[in-house]
């Protein structure tokens, strides 16, 4: 039986790799310290997922670890030596880091070394799946000429019509400290893979989705989004008149790729991962959605400041990983993963 070693296998991302890879016959050791109830309060408590896994998936091994502590990390990896790592452990908020810088770049880029350092000695060989962001791109992507639609921005010119590429420059432009932590960490992995010869990949994922998400304000849009409708809280917009596109890819999709990858590994390679201008929203879509879905008005507040370094559109150009990987593709569209969170929510209600 294999072993795969998943970071933040109580998150959104994580669990459900979790679940994916214990389905196709691996054996769990997850990590995590539910350090999203110390980033967010008890909203980002992620026991209740926690408890989940422990009761569902007979092969979960838990280790209640911080990926900072460098020993700890050295030492997990020699005893369990994985043929698998995904790294989904992340301090994720792009507005939360400016007030916590040490525990962001500490979590984000130190604790990616400690695993990368980790598997380098003890397992080189096995597929090391890092989950980054699309604000390693900064704030490029607003460079890009839009158009105003009547209820979303699009981009305005041929060369994007599929989305964002790979090849875009994540040089000079403005990342929110939580992008630049996340730099750090994608060039390392990425450094990883063509110095050592270490099979790596970097997922700049969109907008990541689920069931699973604790979401909170500053984390998880569409999971935050849909509780805020259920109970009648007030969801603020920023900026860009609520016409800001996102691109939505539900977990269970992202965990297919990374079980693709890990079958098929490719050294220190790079993947746009999101939903694709088919599974993307503005947030005023956002909203007509979850009204149609649980008739109940969205309650909402504009503030007219966009987010620091916010995108205004953002879909993933997902050619590459198609080319690369014929088997994976998008599964679960826009209006399912709709269903799929209202459903969650209203059983936790
Ligand atoms: N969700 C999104 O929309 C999104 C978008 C782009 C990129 N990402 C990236 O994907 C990854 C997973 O995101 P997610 O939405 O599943 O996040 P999440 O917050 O749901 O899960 C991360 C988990 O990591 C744990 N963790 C955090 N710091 C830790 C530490 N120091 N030691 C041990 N565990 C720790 C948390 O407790 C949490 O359970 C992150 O790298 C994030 O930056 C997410």
């Amino acid at each position: 039986m294999k072993t795969i070693l998943v970071t933040g296998s109580a998150g959104l991302i994580g669990s459900e790799v979790c679940t994916y890879f214990h389905t196709h016959g691996f054996k769990i050791h997850g990590i995590d310290n539910n350090q999203r109830a110390v980033f967010f309060g008890p909203r980002g408590d992620t026991r209740w997922n926690l408890e989940r896994l422990q009761s569902q998936l007979r092969s979960y091994k838990h280790n209640t670890l911080n990926i900072q502590n460098r020993t700890d990390i050295l030492d997990i990896v020699k005893e369990v030596r994985p043929e698998v790592i995904v790294h989904t452990a992340a301090q994720p908020s792009h507005d939360l880091a400016a007030t916590i810088p040490f525990d962001d770049f500490d979590t984000n880029a130190v604790g990616t070394l400690n695993l990368l350092e980790a598997a380098r000695r003890y397992c080189p060989d096995s597929p090391f799946i890092h989950m980054s962001s699309n604000k390693v791109y900064g704030d490029l992507p607003n460079t890009i000429q839009i158009k105003e639609l009547p209820t979303r921005w699009d981009y305005n010119n041929p060369s994007y019509v599929n989305g964002i590429p790979e090849s875009f420059s994540i040089d000079q432009s403005k990342h929110s400290i939580f992008g630049a932590s996340k730099v750090a960490a994608d060039v390392m992995v990425q450094e990883y893979g063509r110095y050592f010869g270490m099979p790596t990949c970097c997922l700049r994922g969109g907008c990541l989705t689920g069931p699973n998400h604790s979401g909170v304000e500053l984390h998880g849009f569409l999971s935050y989004l849909i509780e805020c409708n259920l109970t009648g809280r007030e969801y603020k917009v920023f900026g860009y008149k609520g016409k800001q596109v996102r691109d939505n890819i539900h977990s269970e999709d992202v965990a297919r790729f990374m079980f693709e990858f890990a079958q098929k590994p490719r050294v220190a390679e790079v993947y746009n991962l999101g939903g694709g201008k088919t599974n993307s929203c503005s947030i005023h879509e956002a909203f007509d959605m979850v009204e149609q879905l649980t008739v109940k008005k969205q309650v909402s507040v504009y503030v007219d400041q966009p987010r620091i370094g916010d995108h205004i559109c953002y879909y993933s150009d997902l050619r590459k990983m198609k080319a690369h990987y014929p088997n994976w593709d998008i599964t679960i569209p826009l209006s399912q993963i709709f269903e799929g969170i209202v459903r969650a929510k209203q059983s936790m209600l």
